[in-house]
């Protein structure tokens, strides 16, 4: 992979902010897009525009034709294999709000939903709201001191049989992989079905939905160098096929009448509405960017980052790193001791260099670990070791600033 040619495709690594060089470490809240993508937009409507599905004109049915081949071409991409259906939502929020409401028509006062303290917002309150409205019980499996799942407790909670379990593939504070293979052959050997949040996954590892089993796997075109407004929802058919319709309107219908209205086959039977047509179609170019570098070159090149990063921080005065360093995929949330998260993010941003910093959507974790929030750097494709040394030489004149 040679980085300088990755970062010519991505214009806006040449910005200056605050009168220094970009450096970018916010990924894990979304990737920058790569000119392919945006050039992509900007061609479908340009050239391409016209509603999909409906139209017997030219245009209607060359845009109906890419949206489809998008479709087929991120389910080749997650391994999906013809026991699966893709949906296009619009990110991993929509995708297990999809799920949860849905499935909630199985749910039934007694029946248990599993989720975990490690899960973000999106994959917690749903779930937790699905409960309240169906009487089902809510659990949620806690975690290992260094904030990693406690995969003890969680294999004996699914002795209970719970009706699903609901996990993140990584997670989003401690960019921890977690053994969803595994968990998902437990869960199953229970009869739980498993959804998978896979927004941190998708672009920084090899996903293969096929291999995992897994029944649900959603994620957000947005955090893998595409466009916002558009995401997966994979599911089993088994699955999408027995749960009810989430929207109703145009499109996802068979035939309506006063009488009675009958739902159109999967995908459609979940795609109301007029989709995020251009996004969706800007999707297949950000995964075949995504393709073409390869998750060899990603993963040893992100890896690297993350070893140099950590190496790094660890010389930092008040260094507190979250997570035990192990399976870590390209995240890393830190506080530096007797500073607030917040104050450290502002001065990286008076010095160029963009961090997350707060609960990241996930203030379980941030409860369990006794803290209100963290500050967050995650890698991407584009990011160099010189752009760490930038962080940490930032974070080596905050710590003397505030502490
Ligand atoms: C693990 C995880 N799940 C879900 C989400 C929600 O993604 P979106 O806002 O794109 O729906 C995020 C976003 O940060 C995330 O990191």
């Amino acid at each position: 992979m040679n980085i300088d040619l990755v970062r010519q495709d991505f214009a806006i690594l040449a910005r200056n902010v605050n009168g220094y060089p970009l450096v970018y470490l916010d990924n894990a809240a979304t990737t920058q897009k790569p000119k392919a993508v945006t050039d992509e937009l900007q061609q479908f409507y340009a050239s391409l525009n016209s509603n999909i599905h409906r139209g017997v004109h030219h245009l209607s049915q060359e845009a109906t034709a890419a949206y489809e081949d998008s479709r087929s071409y991120a389910a080749e991409f997650m391994g999906a294999g013809t026991g699966y259906t893709v949906l296009f939502t619009k990110g991993t929020t929509e995708s297990v709000n999809l799920v949860a409401s849905c499935f909630s028509a199985l749910l039934r006062k007694g029946d248990k939903v599993l989720v975990t303290v490690a899960d973000h917002h999106s994959n917690f309150v749903p779930w937790q709201q699905a409960c309240l409205r169906t009487q089902a019980s809510f659990e949620a499996v806690p975690l290992l001191p260094d904030g990693s799942i406690d995969l003890e407790i969680l294999y004996r909670s699914l002795q209970e049989s719970p009706r699903i379990l609901a996990l993140p593939h990584v997670s989003n504070v401690i960019g921890k992989v977690n053994p969803i293979k595994d968990i998902i052959e437990e869960a199953h050997r229970h009869g739980t079905a498993v959804l998978v949040d896979g927004a941190q996954a998708i672009a920084h590892l090899p996903v293969s939905v096929n291999e995992l089993d897994a029944d649900f796997y959603c994620w957000s075109g947005h955090k893998a160098y595409g466009p916002t407004g558009i995401g997966v929802l994979c599911g089993k058919n088994a699955w999408l096929e027995k749960l009810p319709p989430y929207q109703f309107g145009g499109e996802m219908i068979e035939d309506v009448s006063v009488e009675r209205t009958t739902f159109a086959a999967l995908p459609f039977k979940f795609e109301a509405g007029t989709p995020p047509i251009a996004e969706a179609i800007a999707l297949k170019t950000a995964l075949q960017y995504i393709k073409a570098i390869g998750f060899d070159s990603i993963q040893e090149h992100e890896e690297n980052l993350c070893r140099y990063a950590l190496d790094r921080l660890e010389g930092i005065k008040g260094m507190e790193i979250y997570g035990d360093g192990k399976d870590r995929a390209g995240v890393i949330s830190f506080n530096i001791r007797d500073a607030y998260h917040y104050d450290v993010g502002l001065i990286l941003d008076q010095m160029g260099v963009a961090v997350r910093t707060g609960h990241h959507c996930a203030q379980p974790l941030m409860r369990f670990l006794g803290i209100q929030g963290t500050v967050r750097c995650s890698f991407a494709i584009y990011n160099t070791l010189e752009e760490i040394n930038r962080l940490t030489e930032a974070l080596g004149k905050a710590a003397k600033m505030l502490i």
